[in-house]
């Protein structure tokens, strides 16, 4: 699948939902594209976890859920994406720290600390929220491959890191782990 292929907005991924997640997924987290147009209900918003099955996602796919009123990006990267992630020097880091809150506040944004561990790190998991002014960024667009916030041009790399652009920090990643080799449990 080419770069553009996967770009927002994302048929496959919203095929992929509409065919076969919902159910899976649970009401809070359906396709952004419909949740983008609704507001938040009080379950949806008191909803402290969220469980997605992730097994349709193959390397190269997203989906995007909601979960307490915010997207969540998910991601399977491609190997190509975790190479050009783990090459990045940390001083070419605009924000060195990793944003995750799986583990501590101050370690540093390392590929593999952007993501879901050891033997996982092809799989990322960002609150899809821009760390400027909080508009939603797209994915697989600009200038490092990541994802883009078009509002006022802030550039995240492949794991999520500010490279370039007003945003001061990295995509932060929520508290989740795999609960079975197929689902996350986002919260
Ligand atoms: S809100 Fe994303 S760049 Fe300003």
């Amino acid at each position: 699948m080419s770069a553009t292929d996967t770009s927002e907005p994302n048929r496959r991924d919203f095929l992929y939902v509409a065919t076969g997640m919902a159910g899976a997924v649970g009401a809070a987290a359906v396709a952004w594209p419909f949740i983008d147009q609704m507001r938040p209900d009080a379950s949806t918003l008191a909803a402290s976890s969220i469980e997605v099955d992730v097994s349709s996602l193959t390397p190269g796919m997203s989906l995007t859920v909601k979960w307490r009123g915010k997207p969540v990006f998910i991601r399977n990267r491609t190997p190509e994406e975790i190479k050009a992630a783990q090459e990045v020097p940390m001083a070419d880091l605009k924000d060195p720290v990793a944003r995750n809150a799986n583990i501590s506040s101050d370690a540093q944004a390392t590929d593999i600390d952007r993501t879901a561990g050891e033997g996982k790190e092809n799989w990322l998991v960002m609150v899809g929220v821009c760390t400027h002014l909080g508009c939603v960024p797209l994915g697989q667009q600009g200038d490092f491959g990541g994802w883009f916030c078009p509002c006022h041009g802030s550039h995240y790399d492949t794991a999520g890191r500010i490279r370039k652009g007003p945003a001061p920090e990295n995509l932060h990643i929520p508290n989740f782990q795999f609960i079975s080799d197929t689902t996350i449990r986002v919260g």
